[in-house]
């Protein structure tokens, strides 16, 4: 298989992940259902959904839980992440979620923002969150 269509086939995998989980959303206060599927460098996939509560501010965004399934998998880096929301508008992660993002991927990880039917823009994450703070900020302060 040509390398591009290999890494489409990837992608497709990746995006159906996300899907799949924009599809378990748990969103009745907001009706706005989101999914995210994270590749891990290692290579393996982690999707969750955005998971909301009758107490609002303790629902949490599909990225969050995406990236806690990575942790609590056992995966430590973000090599590409897939994000689906319907709608007209990209659901791009929010400011918290490309900061959650920013501790577990490198400037030029690709971010895919998706609707339900495919694919609507690709961004890097340095792109989303320039002039980020991360850990190596803290310069051995910890
Ligand atoms: N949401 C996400 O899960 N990820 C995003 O990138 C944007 C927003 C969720 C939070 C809330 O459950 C709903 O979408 C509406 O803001």
């Amino acid at each position: 298989m040509p390398r591009a269509e290999l890494a489409d086939t990837a992608l497709r995998k990746l995006f159906d992940a996300a899907k799949l989980a924009f599809e378990r959303a748990y969103a009745p206060y907001s009706r706005f259902s989101v999914g995210a599927a994270i590749l891990s460098e290692d290579g393996r996939i982690y999707a969750a959904p955005n998971v909301e509560n009758a107490a609002y501010p303790a629902g949490t965004c599909a990225e969050a839980g995406a990236i806690s399934a990575m942790i609590g998998g056992g995966s430590r880096r973000i090599a590409e992440l897939v994000v689906v929301g319907a709608g007209e508008g990209l659901c791009t992660p929010c400011g918290a979620c490309r900061q959650r993002i920013r501790e577990f991927a490198g400037p030029e990880c690709p971010i895919h923002i998706a609707g339900p039917e495919g694919i609507r823009a690709s961004f890097t994450l340095s792109t989303l969150l320039p002039y980020s703070f991360g850990p190596e900020n803290l310069g051995g302060g910890a």
